[in-house]
């Protein structure tokens, strides 16, 4: 629309929603089961309110800082997500320049749109890969040594999808991937199945049936820590006990995450995860969040509990969904100027002031 004026990741959601199909959007937005974890995601934000200082010098604030050694100019990146074609005709090129374009981080999905090598080259900033586990081992060393020889900086590890948990708008949809989509980063042996829609099932999680490694532990844990010298980081970690379980194998960095309440519905909120998480594990294991961040305020929230950053999902694809990389990067701005905003009007102009002092319980509170 002409005139039509976009702030808010809620606004890019509503417009997104206008030009997408109904099933690609319910995939994007939807969770599992009663969607209770997804909800929960949001309210655990809510729940916290900020106690700003004043007659602070803020005319300087500086959200700039490194992730596993890269540096960013907020502690922010794009949580990986899989098929981002399915929103833009580029899809994962476009959203990489766009992080590029604001220093933030980006993380490509295994089931990515785009090669992890067309990614790395549309990239200026920091790239890491996630991987799932999947049951053909050769598949995932192989995609292990091409993110090495792209330059990718880290392998995230997705450790709460063992199956695929039943998302019913997908089932309802029949959901499946349009012909001109595929994960191209697979081979032809793990990359079949996912076209061709039927009433009742996804294709997705019947593929996930089939290639993600259900029998995957601590022990098989190892074998990846000797494959590669890229530090590690563990995504879906919800408790003290994984968590220092992780750091003990040398796992660099942790991400809490309920996988946006797209996997066990009922779970934990990420958020009130996190200060288990931080306290199980020494300082050097890089602690971050994800789930339900939709403004600078929650990305100081998660920080001051402890978080060294967050990642920041579905608000990208809305941004992409709608007007391609310019719209993510538009999303991802606001994000940013949110965050300075957010530390200037809690006295708090370094993110080294941010501290659980910042934080005010208030569990009957609502948005
Ligand atoms: C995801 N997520 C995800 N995670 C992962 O490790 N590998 C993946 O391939 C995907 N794919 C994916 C697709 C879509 C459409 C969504 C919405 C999410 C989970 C993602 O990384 C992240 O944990 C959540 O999206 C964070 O929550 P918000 O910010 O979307 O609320």
């Amino acid at each position: 629309d002409a005139g039509e004026v976009l702030l808010s990741p809620e606004d890019y959601e509503t417009a997104a929603r206008a030009r997408l199909d109904r099933a690609v959007y319910d995939f994007i937005a939807g969770g599992s089961g009663d969607e209770v974890t997804l909800r929960g995601e949001r309210a655990a934000y809510d729940r916290y309110r900020l106690r700003p200082r004043t007659l602070v010098d803020v005319s300087h604030c500086d959200p700039g800082t490194t992730l596993l050694g890269s540096p960013v100019s907020f502690p922010v990146g794009v949580a990986p997500m899989a098929y981002h074609r399915l929103v833009d005709a580029e899809g994962e090129t476009a959203t990489v320049r766009a992080a590029g374009a604001v220093g933030a981080l980006t993380v490509t999905s295994t089931f990515a749109s785009r090669t992890i090598e067309e990614t790395a080259r549309a990239a200026s900033g920091p790239l890491w890969l996630q991987l799932y586990v999947l049951r053909e081992r050769k598949v995932t060393e192989s995609l292990v040594r091409r993110a090495e020889a792209a330059g990718y900086r880290a392998l995230v590890i997705t450790v709460d999808a063992p199956r695929m948990a039943r998302r019913e708008r997908d089932l309802r949809n029949g959901f499946s991937l349009p012909p001109h989509i595929r994960p191209v980063n697979l081979d032809d042996g793990q990359s079949g199945g996912l076209h061709g829609s039927r009433a009742g099932s996804s294709t997705l999680a019947e593929h996930a049936a089939r290639h993600h490694d259900a029998a995957f532990t601590w022990q098989d844990l190892a074998w990846l820590r000797s494959l590669t010298s890229l530090p590690l980081v563990l995504k879906g970690v919800l408790t003290g006990q994984d968590a220092r379980q992780a750091a003990e194998l040398g796992v660099e960095g942790l991400i809490v995450s309920t996988h946006g309440g797209r996997q066990l519905d009922g779970a934990i909120a990420a958020l009130d995860a996190l200060p288990e998480v931080v306290a199980a594990v020494p300082e050097t294991c890089e602690v971050l969040v994800d789930g339900g961040i939709r403004r600078g305020t929650d990305v100081l929230k998660a920080l001051a509990l402890g978080a060294r950053g967050v990642l920041v999902g579905r608000p990208v694809l809305w941004g992409l969904a709608v007007d391609g990389a310019a719209g993510a990067e538009r999303v991802l701005a606001t994000l940013r100027a949110e965050l300075t905003d957010a530390m200037a009007l809690t006295g708090r102009p370094a993110l080294d002031a941010i501290a659980p002092d910042l934080l005010h319980l208030s569990p009957a509170a609502t948005a």
